[in-house]
């Protein structure tokens, strides 16, 4: 960190908007927990290196009120109000006044998925669907909230390493609000429709010759830098933003508690933050239980489901371990092709504390939970399905039960990654170039007609 960092790290507490709340940037390490106020640029904790979290007191908080305040918000007219993340503004940490840059993220439905419950041997599943947020993924509900924070910082370039959500959505709110955005991705293992949301957008796209983890480890070392704000999930920021989709979550549940949320895994700031939402929630009394967090992996792209098996055969409370970096992490869901998430710490303690699990799926799984998830009428991208295809695993070994009240997280849109798509109904899918195609058990493949009304009948007669 540069000395310019330091010096503003030791600045202080900084006060929120009311009298009597504090709020700093706390580091999560148990034998550290320095703090550091909330205009310093410190991602990780300067003193011990550990993972740095927003963190509130505020002895007024009164979860009743907070509850109304928020219903009576929805549908209002004001910006503020029409986002899914600011209607919650009293658990951010923004002043009052803050310059907000929105689009209008958050508020995305919740489905009942009739089909996708019964492929898991459900007795009903619903399907929180974060691909309908304006950049088409989750990302938006952090990004809003980080790039608000590098306009009261006066940052002029804002960064991130991506495998491609994450720069399209940076790209997006760093226009609104009129930043440089510079986005580090793996070259040649971005989507296209991703990587031409960055260059819509008009951010600095930078391929590197490299992994995500190569990017991401370069973003760190460019975070040293006065001119550049980091807004990966290193960034604290990020998480507040993304935390309100468990309150939204909730109050679409009427404010009763699901058994079970299955989010995919990661660079692990998803799980963190709905983790520390929920969290919160609870403290504030407005949920009585936790839901079971449980994190999906692919199974070429892993460290964190490992982790998880080992502290599991060492007795859960024997969590002492590190993980251990995945070097060539293998996936055809790009978005969570990682092998060294920098928020596994966050994660590993909201899935520890909510008695969840992390598990992994299988290419094949992850492609034919995609499919049967579409047959609901709703469309996510590979790295989403592998949340049904998770469920369908724990529900097998008995860790979810059929009656159970189970939502899964859809991260990102199916139109991130139609050529994924294509390939599986046509039956050219395959994990390892030039090895065997995935055998799809829901293909379905486009049918060539002659140009009349007859030969059109009597093939969808034939197809009955
Ligand atoms: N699903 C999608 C569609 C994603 O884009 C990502 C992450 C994840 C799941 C995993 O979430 O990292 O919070 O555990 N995408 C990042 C990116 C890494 O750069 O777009 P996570």
């Amino acid at each position: 960190m540069s000395e310019q960092g330091k010096s503003a790290a030791v600045a202080g507490k900084a006060e929120a908007g009311s009298a009597g709340i504090q709020t700093v940037q706390k580091c999560l390490d148990a034998g550290c927990g320095r703090e550091f106020a909330l205009h310093d640029r410190a991602y990780t904790c300067i003193e011990c290196g550990g993972p740095l979290e927003i963190v509130t007191q505020n002895p007024a908080a009164n979860g009743a009120a907070l509850r109304k305040a928020w219903e009576t918000r929805r549908g209002g007219l004001e910006p503020r109000d029409r986002s899914g993340v600011w209607r919650f503004r009293e658990m951010l940490p923004f002043e009052a006044d803050a310059p907000i840059v929105t689009l209008a993220e958050g508020n995305t439905p919740l489905y009942e998925a009739p089909r996708s419950a019964a492929y898991c041997k459900l007795d009903g599943l619903r399907l929180k669907h974060q691909g309908c947020n304006p950049t088409g993924s989750f990302k938006d509900t952090g990004m809003t909230a980080a790039v608000t924070q590098a306009v009261v910082l006066k940052a002029q370039t804002v960064v991130c390493a991506s495998t491609g959500n994450t720069a399209a959505s940076l790209a997006a709110y760093a226009a609104r609000a009129g930043l440089q955005s510079a986005i580090l991705l793996p070259h040649g293992q971005i989507t296209s429709s991703k990587l031409a949301q960055s260059m819509d957008y008009g951010a600095e796209v930078r391929e590197i010759d490299g992994n995500f983890d190569d990017c991401m480890r370069l973003i760190q070392e460019l975070g040293d830098d006065p001119s550049i704000y980091v807004a990966n999930s290193i960034n604290p920021f990020r998480i507040e933003g993304q935390k309100t989709v468990a309150y939204e979550l909730i109050e679409q549940c009427g404010w009763n508690v699901p058994d079970h949320v299955v989010v995919p895994g990661g660079n692990l700031g998803n799980s963190s933050a709905l983790g520390k939402g929920f969290s919160e929630l609870w403290k504030l009394g407005l949920i009585s239980r936790l839901p079971k967090l449980s994190v999906i992996q692919a199974e070429g792209a892993a460290p964190l489901a490992h982790l998880f098996a080992r502290i599991a055969s060492a007795g859960l409370e024997n969590a002492a371990e590190e993980i251990e970096p995945v070097t060539n992490p293998k996936t055809l869901a790009t978005a969570i092709k990682i092998g060294s998430p920098v928020s596994w710490r966050k994660a590993l303690r909201a899935v520890l504390e909510s008695a969840g699990s992390v598990i992994t799926v299988s290419e094949a799984e992850i492609a034919d939970a995609k499919a049967m998830i579409g047959r609901d009428g709703i469309g996510c991208e590979p790295a989403s399905a592998t949340t049904v295809a998770g469920i369908r695993r724990l529900v097998a070994s008995g860790k979810i039960k059929s009656s159970d009240d189970v939502v899964a997280v859809l991260t990102g849109h199916l139109l991130k990654d139609p050529e994924y798509v294509s390939q599986y109904h046509r039956g050219t899918l395959s994990a390892e170039a030039g090895g065997a195609p995935i055998e799809g058990a829901f293909r379905n493949v486009p049918v060539r007609v002659a140009a009349r009304k007859e030969a059109i009948l009597g093939s969808l007669q034939g197809a009955k």
